[in-house]
């Protein structure tokens, strides 16, 4: 199908779905395994051209840091894992990543969020992400960042022991202690103005239960409940997902920490029907008109920020779905349009 005409049913549906509101800020996640992407200051132009007006990267990258100069995008920026564990015992080493991958851009760059470790908890990385932000936060505070930059660090619904429905939700047991130590770490930086990232995929948890979870209700938004809870209603599953965050975060001592997106997403390709450039449309503008820029059943008034995945179906991914989360593909066709 053409990528226009996708474009006009995906307009219509949503309008059905609820009157569209253009949110204040997308952001997409860009990522680079692949051999044969643009060059990073053409990726920084379609950004501009299509307005996403963040970017998330997950590792420092000069290059593309360079393109960012001046652009106007916001920033999130991923340590490598494999640093977590000298970032965490080394506070001079803590020193020198800011002095190198922060502080060189940031007199024309806005570095929203720096992210410690990504969906390393549960893990056994994850003892390591709580001093690595203490120690990235006392690199930064003295060069004044702290009023634009969040310190925090991404974690996939696999933190969640019980994540359903969302107020009975909380930590699982191999997460419990690394999230009870990121909890306090967020709590005492930033004066109770801080986030914990998710990635929260509804289209994992349709694809392993197709047959109970509708796809009205994962992909879009359902007009019957997928759930009740209490006196709320969730006709979105990533309503539900970030919600579950919410309450566990709430059950242990996060209850004034926000959550924001840190990816999601819905394959065009890898596993047939369901993963077809439309669903990916469908579930890519819900997020950016619908989701992002309002709030949830169970926080209505936190606007909620994030990050759809990702610019580019990259090659070097592992193959099948993961290989199809691009808004284009590698020559910078777009995969619909998204812009
Ligand atoms: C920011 O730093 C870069 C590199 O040092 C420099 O080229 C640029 O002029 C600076 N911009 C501002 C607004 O100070």
């Amino acid at each position: 199908m053409e990528s226009v005409s996708i474009f006009c049913m995906i307009l219509c549906t949503l309008i059905c779905i609820q009157q569209i509101r253009r949110t204040t800020s997308i952001g997409v996640c860009y990522g680079t395994e692949g051999t044969n992407l643009p060059s990073p200051t053409e990726v920084v132009a379609q950004y501009k051209k299509c307005n996403y007006q963040k970017m998330r990267i997950f590792k420092p990258d000069a290059q593309i840091q360079e393109a960012l100069r001046g652009q106007g995008i916001n920033v999130a920026i991923g340590t490598l894992d494999d640093d977590l564990p000298t970032l965490a015992n080394n506070p001079a080493a803590a020193t020198t990543w800011v002095s190198t991958n922060i502080v060189p851009y940031m007199n024309n760059t806005l570095y929203e969020y720096l992210v410690v470790g990504n969906e390393v908890v549960p893990g056994s990385l994850g003892k390591y992400v709580a001093p690595a932000m203490l120690n990235l936060y006392k690199a930064i505070k003295p060069i004044g960042a702290l009023s634009q930059l969040k310190i925090t660090t991404t974690v996939p619904m696999s933190a969640l022991g019980i994540s359903f429905p969302p107020s009975a939700s909380n930590f699982a047991d191999a997460a419990m202690s690394d999230m009870t130590a990121i909890i306090q770490a967020l709590n005492n930086m930033q004066n109770g103005d801080s986030i914990l990232m998710v990635n929260a995929y509804p289209y994992f948890a349709y694809a392993s239960d197709t047959s109970h979870i509708s796809k009205e209700y994962a992909n879009t938004k359902s007009s019957a409940p997928g759930v009740v809870d209490g006196n709320l209603e969730y006709h979105s599953l990533i309503h539900a997902m970030l919600d579950a965050f919410y309450a566990a975060l709430e059950k242990n001592g996060g209850s004034s920490l926000g959550v924001v997106v840190g990816e999601t997403g819905w394959p065009s390709g890898g596993n047939g029907e369901i993963t077809t450039p439309y669903l990916s449309a469908m579930y890519n503008s819900f997020c950016r008109y619908y989701i992002l820029g309002s709030g949830t059943p169970m926080r209505p008034n936190k606007k909620l920020d994030g990050f759809v995945f990702e610019m580019f179906n990259e090659n070097e991914k592992p193959g099948g779905v993961e290989q199809n989360f691009g808004l284009y593909q590698a020559n910078m066709t777009p995969v619909y349009a998204f812009c």
